[in-house]
């Protein structure tokens, strides 16, 4: 058993050497992590547009970027590699809803201006560059089952 005096001691140390550390690493992750990732150096004005647009338009209301958003309509991180620039290009200027299947779900019909819709390019691919430690994954296009 400690007495209250061992005890007042053990939490004090404790305290303090871990509000040390704690102060410590977040000192490193601020000036050696953060201020190296390449992500901020490359936000250009129209990344900012984009971003802008994304948020007024409340594309979250039914997509994910980053797995953040709702669980509607396709994660929409590494939508550049996926589909390409001109398709998701074509598809934001579209005057009628894109969608693959005849019936279902489909797409809004923003008919956004050229400049608006390439924005939104610039936005997704700026988030396709963002090392997410492989988010979102890949999908399987094989069943397994069948080989
Ligand atoms: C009301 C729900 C809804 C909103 C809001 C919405 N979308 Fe979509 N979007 C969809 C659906 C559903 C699809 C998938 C259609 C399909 O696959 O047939 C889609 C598809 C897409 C795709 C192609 C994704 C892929 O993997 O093929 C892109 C890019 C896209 N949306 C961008 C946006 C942007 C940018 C906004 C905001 C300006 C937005 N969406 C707002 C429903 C929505």
């Amino acid at each position: 058993m400690l007495t209250k005096s061992q005890a007042k001691l053990f939490f004090l140390a404790g305290t303090i050497i871990f509000s040390v550390l704690f102060l410590g690493l977040s000192y490193d992750t601020h000036v050696n992590h953060v201020a190296n990732q390449p992500y901020e150096k490359t936000i250009t004005p129209a990344v900012i547009a984009g971003k802008h647009l994304w948020e007024d338009n409340n594309c979250m209301g039914c997509h994910t970027i980053f797995g953040e958003g709702a669980y509607y309509a396709p994660e929409l991180t590494k939508v550049i590699d996926r589909r390409g620039e001109g398709y998701v290009k074509g598809l934001l200027m579209s005057p009628t809803p894109w969608g693959e299947h005849t019936s279902g779900r489909k797409m809004v019909a923003y008919g956004f201006s050229d400049e608006d819709a390439q924005n939104l390019v610039e936005y997704f691919k700026w988030a396709g560059t963002v090392d997410l430690n492989g988010f979102p994954a890949k999908p399987k296009y094989k069943i397994e089952a069948n080989k």
